[in-house]
């Protein structure tokens, strides 16, 4: 497939993306475990529609993190991996991160993008349907990323839609590529997490903050959490609502075997909880709902040594800046790993991966 005959240039110093807050090494994520990357694993996705996390196992959520390091240390992007390859970004809901990072990880392998990044300026404004610009776009490019408010609206387009589309966030459903980014985030902060034989007294014990069922990232990432019995000890919900979960959220718990609780008492839990995942707001039908003030997190909470916060932002006032410039704040990290797993997974579905460059390291041979 891609042969080893001349090393890869390794950027001189490690890719420390972030300004403040913990800076992570993604060297130590490629030299832990088996450090071949899986690339037949990968190629089973080309071509694929990532819709929801439960389309993933874990073994293919590691070798892409995996693949997104091997992105981050190395100069594979000026190799124009997507180059000829057009990518749609359809936003129909407001974005910083993921309209952008997307466009960066496509711009930065020489693809191009066509971008909607107001769907009023579509016909959605005067009344054209979701499933008749799924149509348009068939010839408009070779992918689509697609945010919407409503939850329906991938089922909507993929009625005539004949590309892989990649859900960018669909109301209250999910954000499967905003979880594959705390995924890799986690595993370059502690790579035995990914191992199959983690040690037990490794483990974490994981709280997610708020109402995963009705908080796309958050319902996303606690999918993927449930899919690494050995690295995550324990999940805590923090949530004022008799049931956080909601039904798909609730089947994947009932299938996994890490142990889940819900609190309301946030205080209790923080002194003994490793990784904090905590978002701003939780759409409840057509209105949002902030979290309440009592789980507001700043500088002065009781944290564990060594505790990390993950937040897919933006943020409000739950996450006080107080925390920024401390050794909590994964947040910043997470937020700089976008671009490099969305490239790794771009590369993947749009086929892409035979193009790699000779001496790729840490292929199979
Ligand atoms: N994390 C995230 O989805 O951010 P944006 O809403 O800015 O895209």
């Amino acid at each position: 497939m891609v042969s080893r005959t001349r090393p890869l240039k390794t950027r001189r110093a490690p890719h420390l993306t972030n300004s403040i807050g913990k800076r992570l090494d993604p060297r130590e994520l490629l030299s832990s475990g088996d450090k071949q990357i899986d690339f037949d694993r990968l190629m089973t996705l080309a071509g694929r529609d990532v819709v929801s996390a439960r389309d993933f196992d874990r073994e293919t959520i590691i070798e892409l993190c995996k693949f997104a390091a091997l992105l981050e240390l190395t100069e594979i992007a000026s190799h124009h991996l997507l180059d000829g390859k057009l990518v749609i970004t359809a936003f129909f809901e407001a974005s910083t991160r993921t309209r952008l990072s997307f466009e960066s990880a496509v711009q930065r392998l020489d693809g191009r993008i066509v971008s909607v990044p107001d769907g009023k300026t579509t016909g959605v404004a005067k009344g054209e349907s979701l499933r008749d610009i799924g149509e348009m776009f068939n010839t408009y490019g070779d992918l689509v990323v697609m945010r919407h408010p409503e939850t329906e609206s991938l089922d909507q387009i993929r009625q005539h839609l004949l590309l892989p589309i990649i859900n960018a966030g669909n109301g209250s459903g999910e954000h499967p590529t905003q979880a594959m980014i705390d995924i890799y985030t986690l595993l370059k902060w502690r790579p035995d997490l990914a191992l199959d034989d983690c040690p037990a007294d490794s483990a974490v014990h994981l709280a997610i903050i708020g109402t995963p069922g009705n908080m796309r990232a958050v319902k996303s990432f606690a999918m993927l959490a449930l899919l690494f019995p050995t690295a995550f000890k324990r999940i805590t919900v923090v949530s004022e609502m008799a049931d956080p979960f909601g039904v798909e959220l609730a089947a994947a718990i009932e299938a996994s075997s890490v142990p889940v609780d819900v609190t309301n008492d946030v205080t209790d839990v923080l002194r003994d909880v490793d990784v904090i995942y905590i978002n701003s707001i939780a759409l409840l039908g057509d209105s949002y709902k902030q979290l309440d003030s009592r789980f507001k997190l700043d500088a002065d909470r009781p944290l564990k040594d060594g505790a990390v916060i993950l937040h897919p932002l933006a943020r409000r006032d739950e996450l006080d800046r107080s925390l920024d410039e401390t050794e909590h704040n994964l947040y910043f990290a997470q937020a700089a790993s976008a671009v490099f797993l969305r490239q790794a997974l771009l590369i993947t579905v749009l086929d892409r991966l035979h193009t790699l460059p000779p001496g790729v390291p840490y292929l199979a041979s």
